[in-house]
């Protein structure tokens, strides 16, 4: 059985793609300060994979924390470790660039110093498509320019980079760098979904929030783009299809002619701000009120992905629509409307 380590495994994507992971057989040890994420996760995943759930093991560790990270892994021989551990609030990252550029790339090098010291050079990292920037061209490719506008996305880039000039120095390294596009939704058992702390910054679980009453309205940040309806056009993407890209992406670390590849993930179509409000009142019953404002600065107008190399070199491809993703979005809204500290949650952990 192979046994992969998996970094922010608490977290929104981590916590989806290990219970994915566990289904396919899978023996998963998560390390995870629970910085942005809660414990119950952990359980509720374990639950959802039945049989499985015992395959799976959690450290309450800070990557950073060099000598727990060493523990562990002189404990256990990793097959490979994915890499989901960083915080990801752009604004944030603005108004506090130290704690990102400490957070994200100090937990990285840590993790790839003692990979490396261990002799596990096989990893898969999450990065994002905010390193196209504001494309000049859609969709994007694996090609396209990259740039960051924050500094959120200047430690992606710094990552990437940083994988590549590894590689170039030792090719036994084998790396993916996926590039997320935007999720959306839950799993359609509605036991585990994004459970954000604060304000939320992205789309959905904004929209989510209103529906549940715990906002007023959502306000629409700019509707005089070049689009179909003015507002921005982003490619969103079921949270299920992602967590089974990492696995996909994890059988691709055994081709011998792996080095170190980037994948997009998304879906390959874009969807309007109002197409998804829409599609996510269709679904819930929900009315969500509107307040129509400026432009967000630092967004584009128009991201989508090429979907392309994904599906050739990786055998896979999103399924899900964006009502699937909006009705299991709400399924786990409705269902858990304060997340996992839900009073009103079916099952309690
Ligand atoms: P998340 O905040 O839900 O999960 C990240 C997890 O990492 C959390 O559980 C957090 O507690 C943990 N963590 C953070 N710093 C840590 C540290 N130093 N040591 C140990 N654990 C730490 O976020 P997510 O949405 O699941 O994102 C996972 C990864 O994917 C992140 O790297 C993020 O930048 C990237 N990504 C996310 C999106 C998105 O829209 N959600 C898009 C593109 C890329
Ligand atoms: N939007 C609103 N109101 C809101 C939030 C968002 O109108 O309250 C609009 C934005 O202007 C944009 C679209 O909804 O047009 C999507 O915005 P999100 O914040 O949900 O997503 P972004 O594409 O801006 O960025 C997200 C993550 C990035 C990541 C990127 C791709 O925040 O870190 O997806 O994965 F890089």
């Amino acid at each position: 059985m192979k046994v992969v380590l998996v970094t922010g495994g608490a977290g929104y994507i981590g916590s989806h793609t290990v219970l994915q992971l566990l289904l396919a057989g899978f023996k998963v040890v998560v390390v995870d300060n629970l910085n942005n994420s809660s414990e119950v996760a952990m359980h509720r995943v374990r639950e959802l994979a039945g049989e499985f759930g015992s395959n799976l093991s959690v450290n309450m560790v800070d990557l950073r924390d060099r000598a727990a990270l060493e523990e562990i892994f002189a404990s256990t021989q990793f097959d490979a470790v994915i890499h989901f551990a960083g915080l990801k609030a752009v604004g944030e990252s603005v108004q506090k660039p130290l704690l990102y550029y400490n957070n994200n790339l100090i937990g990285t090098i840590t993790l790839l110093e003692v990979m490396a010291a261990h002799g596990c050079k096989k990893l898969v990292f999450s990065s994002s498509a905010t390193v196209y920037g504001w494309p000049k061209q859609v969709p994007c490719t694996e090609e396209s320019p990259l740039s960051a506008l924050n500094p959120y996305g200047r430690t992606k880039l710094s990552i990437e980079e940083m994988c590549r000039d590894i590689y170039q120095a030792d090719s036994e390294w084998k790396m993916i760098l996926l590039r997320y596009f935007n999720l959306v939704g839950a799993h359609p058992s509605g036991y585990i979904g994004e459970d954000p702390h604060g304000i939320p910054n992205n789309l959905m679980p904004y929209v989510q929030q209103v529906a549940v009453g715990r906002r007023a309205a959502l306000t629409v940040f700019g509707n005089d783009y070049n689009t179909v309806d003015g507002t921005g056009v982003r490619d969103y993407i079921h949270i299920i299809d992602l967590a089974d890209g990492h696995v996909a992406a994890l059988r691709k670390l055994d081709d011998p002619n792996i080095g170190c590849e980037v994948y997009n993930l998304g879906t390959g179509k874009g969807t309007s701000v109002l197409e998804m409000v829409k599609a996510f009142e269709k679904v819930s019953g929900k009315k969500i009120p509107l307040v129509m404002a400026g432009r967000r600065p630092g967004d584009a107008e128009i991201v989508y992905a090429s979907t392309e190399k994904a599906e050739r070199e990786l055998n896979w491809k999103a399924k899900y629509s964006i009502e699937d993703m909006c009705r299991d979005l709400w399924n786990w809204a409705s269902k858990n409307p304060y997340g996992y500290q839900s009073q009103d949650s079916t099952k309690q952990s």
